[in-house]
């Protein structure tokens, strides 16, 4: 099996300023939708980190056993930081208890115990999958460039480790089931959970802010879905991808986030 570089960073942000309530670009809708990903991203990543430790006594190889590893250290991580920028929100006045509640017991006590355990590693397969894929695009894109350093640092820093370790859940979950019905279910499952975790998040917190029916809103929406970053229309292409019965994430033509950009972003965090 080949060796991947797959490092465990703490870059251990610190929010200190006083961030304006729509800090990407002035606008509600792309600030709240990649809020609604710093509020959901703890309750999966939690997911993904105990899905892959209930199997890890199946993988044989040894090298995937310490990426496994690795990877629950990068997600422990992720989740960390995340959970830091909550502060952030209720400071601005957000309310977000009962929301977070609400998206732990979905995925704690309503999702995961009544599926089996490659049911749950696969969904964290195909959830992976597409973490890897749109942090390739906002990296690529340099969608985070209008948002404050610190806000950058951590979706971009978050982003990399994504595409670093996008092959380990797929890697475990190949040594535990060769279904490829099981694999293509893990991936329509996660995108409804994302998906309508994401829409109920972002709903939420611009209901909050009054700016739910605001036609700003509704253009700032179809922009990112479907004109000038196009996230629908690339969402269904890393679906389709998927679908190959010979997909691996290694064969995705992600080398082109050549190590330099990577290492000046680690440099940046102090975390090289
Ligand atoms: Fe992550
Ligand atoms: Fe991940």
């Amino acid at each position: 099996m080949k060796k991947r570089k797959i490092i465990h960073r703490k870059p251990n942000l610190q929010f200190t300023e006083n961030y304006p309530k729509h800090w990407h670009s002035n606008s509600p809708f792309k600030t709240h939708f990649l809020n609604s990903l710093t509020l959901i991203f703890p309750t999966g990543e939690k997911y993904f980190i105990r899905s892959i430790k209930c199997l890890l006594v199946n993988v044989q190889s040894e090298i995937l056993q310490k990426e496994a590893k690795l990877f629950i250290k990068q997600e422990s991580e992720h989740f960390k930081e995340h959970e830091k920028f909550f502060k952030v929100l209720k400071k601005q006045g957000y309310k977000l208890n009962s929301l977070v509640d609400l998206l732990d017991h979905i995925v704690n006590n309503l999702l995961e115990p009544y599926l089996d355990s490659k049911t749950n590693l696969s969904i964290t397969a195909g959830l992976e999958h597409i973490t890897a894929l749109l942090a390739e695009i906002s990296l690529e894109e340099n969608f985070l460039d209008e948002a404050p350093q610190k806000i950058q640092d951590l979706f971009n820093w978050h982003a990399a480790e994504e595409i670093e370790h996008r092959a380990v859940a797929f890697d475990v979950l190949k040594e535990v089931t060769r279904s490829y019905s099981k694999r293509i279910q893990g991936i329509i499952i996660g995108y409804i959970i994302i998906s309508s975790f994401s829409a109920l998040t972002t709903t939420y917190l611009l209901y909050q802010d009054k700016e739910l029916f605001k036609l700003k809103t509704v253009k700032d929406c179809s922009q990112l879905f479907f004109t000038e970053q196009a996230l629908f229309i690339k969402a269904i292409k890393i679906f389709l991808r998927y679908l190959d019965p010979d997909f691996h994430p290694d064969n995705e033509k992600l080398d082109n986030l050549s190590s330099p950009i990577f290492n000046s972003l680690f440099k940046n965090l102090g975390v090289a």
